[in-house]
């Protein structure tokens, strides 16, 4: 007796590793593979059932063992199983199912940023008067910025509270304005000069809504024999119809500038209410856009440009003023978040 549960212990353990073994590696073609498979091990007569039919003959101090790896086995069969349906459904589904026609999915675009719409516009429109970009370093010197633009020793405008100034030397900084650019051109080309400076300058303000310690300039300088304050007024002039509509028009009140004499400032009537008043020009009907004035012939001097020879006009406007005329920006701060939600905004713009 003891040697024939021996026996049957040993040969019923044998059986149950061989099958284990075999699952480990199970093949299919097809559905009808797969189901052949489950009616071979785990239909009624199938083998792994069969086991657990015989599990009843089993002696009882085995049956702790055996029902163990009987259990197991038959766990492993019905993954195994179902391993082989689910690879064989995902590689039917990628055989046949995919439509390989469809369009793929959209890929979004990005947006031009609201600043950079407004300058390419400028530039575009200047350009169509004969104007030509130029470029120049954001980080600048005294002289560039300031000295060969006419402006005195003493004057504010380089004092620390308007000038960022670079490892405590007065001669290295930010430049406040683009008309360094200007500067550049005109020691480094002869007239005539007609050049239109756009760029990033720096001035120390506190943020705020309306101010930014960064903002945008385009500037215009335009330098040839007999040029006069009536060509920068009809320059201007056609500007701002391009810019704003046709019906714009535009007013120059007398200012002040180092570099120009005359100066003065241009305002255009108010693109909101046409020039009636509201709240918006502060009920005058005018906004105001951009400075400008006949260069100083100090300044030609300074940079090489005989004052008897050539005259020449110069402008200057900052983009995020013309920006929040066009778009009604109210908060200047929203142009350097970069929050999605605004500058998806202009998604049609252009
Ligand atoms: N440079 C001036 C500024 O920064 C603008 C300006 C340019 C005015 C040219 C007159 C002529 O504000």
């Amino acid at each position: 007796m003891p040697e024939e549960i021996s026996i049957q212990k040993r040969e019923m353990k044998e059986r149950i590793r061989k099958i284990a073994e075999e699952i480990k590696d199970l093949h299919a073609e097809s559905l009808e593979d797969i189901e052949a498979l489950r009616i071979k091990y785990l239909s009624k007569k199938g083998e792994v059932s069969m086991l657990f039919n015989e599990f009843r003959e089993v002696p009882n101090d085995l049956k702790k063992e055996v029902g163990q790896m009987l259990n197991k086995l038959k766990n492993e069969t019905q993954e195994a199983i179902s391993e082989l349906k689910e690879k064989f459904e995902e590689l039917n589904l990628s055989n046949d199912k995919l439509d390989l026609t469809r369009s793929a999915e959209p890929i979004e675009l990005g947006t031009r940023h609201p600043l950079s719409i407004v300058k390419n516009e400028i530039v575009e429109i200047f350009s169509r008067l004969g104007f030509v970009v130029a470029e120049g370093p954001e980080i600048e010197d005294d002289w560039h910025v300031f000295s060969a633009l006419n402006f005195p020793p003493e004057h504010p405008a380089r004092d620390m509270q308007d000038t960022f100034f670079i490892a405590r030397n007065p001669d290295v900084l930010l430049r406040t304005h683009t008309s360094s650019v200007q500067t550049r051109t005109m020691t480094s080309q002869k007239p005539p000069i007609r050049v239109l400076c756009p760029g990033r300058v720096y001035r120390n303000e506190a943020i705020s809504y309306r101010a930014h310690c960064f903002f945008h300039q385009v500037e215009g300088l335009y330098i040839d024999k007999n040029v006069s304050f009536a060509d920068l007024k009809q320059a201007l002039l056609y500007f701002a119809k391009e810019m704003f509509g046709e019906e714009t028009q535009i007013r120059l009140r007398p200012s002040y500038f180092p570099f120009t004499e005359p100066s003065a400032e241009m305002d255009i009537s108010c693109n909101l209410c046409g020039g009636k008043g509201c709240p918006f020009c502060k009920g005058t009907g005018w906004v105001e856009i951009l400075g400008c004035g006949m260069v100083d012939p100090n300044v030609l001097e300074s940079c090489g440009i005989d004052s008897k020879e050539y005259t020449g006009y110069a402008f200057g406007m900052g983009v995020e003023r013309i920006t929040n005329l066009k778009f009604q920006v109210k908060d200047l701060r929203m142009f350097s978040e970069n929050d999605i939600r605004f500058l998806n905004q202009f998604k049609s713009a252009y």
